[in-house]
């Protein structure tokens, strides 16, 4: 049943650039729904959202292939926390034995991962790279540069991201949840009337690298499938900053407006502590 109170917000083990892991509780709180349909989240990104609701039923999707089978092997037990352990454990060691620099064992990793694309390859880039990007050039490989000092991806680091994977893994297994790469207009043909879809699509007005472009028509028609359709919808968006405005909120009109307020920095002073005001847009009213 929604809504839920969220005390603590749980990562999981794949990061992404826009990960909502701040709004979680907001977006908890904001949700009226019985949860006797299905859950769905079709741009599911790091799926921080739909791990924390906890919907009984669930199908998580998105463009991205290689977050989609890095839950389906979760799913099918083909990765589980040990060989995660296993796997990071070496692969540390080779990266402490090389360089910070270009000549990182990081790269070597990266143009196998664009060969061969497993997950626990994904996992690790996803893990010692520049901030938790995902990002692709485009011809679909992967090119986000190291990030991370060598010595940094210590013990810690490790248990704390086999941890994430028991989490999540642990949370797939007892759930009847779903995985799939498909564009969001695909998810919504299959929504009926009793189901729910969290929607968190990229920025318009962004390059941001995610696996596919986001484009003006894509943001129209999912503002009219998502109001015409027949699932209740909580829809995520900046509304605004110091600056400027979301011009894409009047696509909106049809839903009531929650917001609320978080902080980003410009660099790392103090002082260019900037206020953003995040918008949900949701139809699902008491
Ligand atoms: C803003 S991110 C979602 C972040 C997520 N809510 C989180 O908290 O981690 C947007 C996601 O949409 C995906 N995406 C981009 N274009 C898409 C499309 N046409 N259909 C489905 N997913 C798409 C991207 O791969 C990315 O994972």
């Amino acid at each position: 049943m929604f809504p839920k109170h969220i005390e603590l917000t749980k990562v999981p083990p794949i990061k992404i650039q826009g990960i909502k892991t701040k709004l979680v509780p907001f977006i908890a709180a904001s949700i009226y729904w019985d949860d006797n349909g299905t859950y769905f989240e079709p741009f599911m990104g790091s799926g921080v959202v739909g791990f924390n609701l906890q919907p009984k039923k669930a199908i998580f999707s998105d463009t991205n292939p290689y977050i989609i089978q890095f839950y389906k092997d979760l799913q099918n037990i083909i990765i589980t926390p040990a060989i995660v352990r296993e796997f990071l454990e070496e692969e540390t060691l080779k990266l402490m034995a090389t360089p910070a620099d270009k000549n990182s064992y990081y790269y070597e990793v990266r143009e196998r991962f664009n060969k061969t694309h497993t997950s626990l390859d994904f996992l690790f880039l996803q893990r010692s790279n520049f901030n938790g990007m995902i990002r692709f050039n485009n011809q679909g490989k992967y090119n986000v540069p190291f990030g991370r000092k060598p010595e940094r991806f210590k013990k810690a680091l490790i248990t704390k991201i086999v941890n994430q994977v028991a989490w999540a893994q642990d949370l797939i297994v007892n759930h009847d949840w779903d995985f799939l790469c498909i564009p969001f207009e695909e998810a919504f043909s299959m929504m009926k009337p009793k189901d729910f879809t969290y929607l968190d699509p990229p920025y318009i007005d962004r390059y941001d690298g995610y696996y596919d472009a986001w484009r003006e028509d894509y943001a129209v028609l999912l503002s009219k499938l998502a109001q015409n359709g027949p699932a209740k919808y909580a829809f995520s968006m900046w509304y605004k900053n110091k600056y400027r405005e979301n011009e894409h909120i009047k696509l909106w009109s049809h839903g009531k407006l929650l917001t609320t307020e978080h902080f980003y920095h410009i660099g790392a002073k103090e002082s260019n502590r900037n206020p953003m005001i995040e918008a949900l847009v949701v139809n699902n009213f008491e």
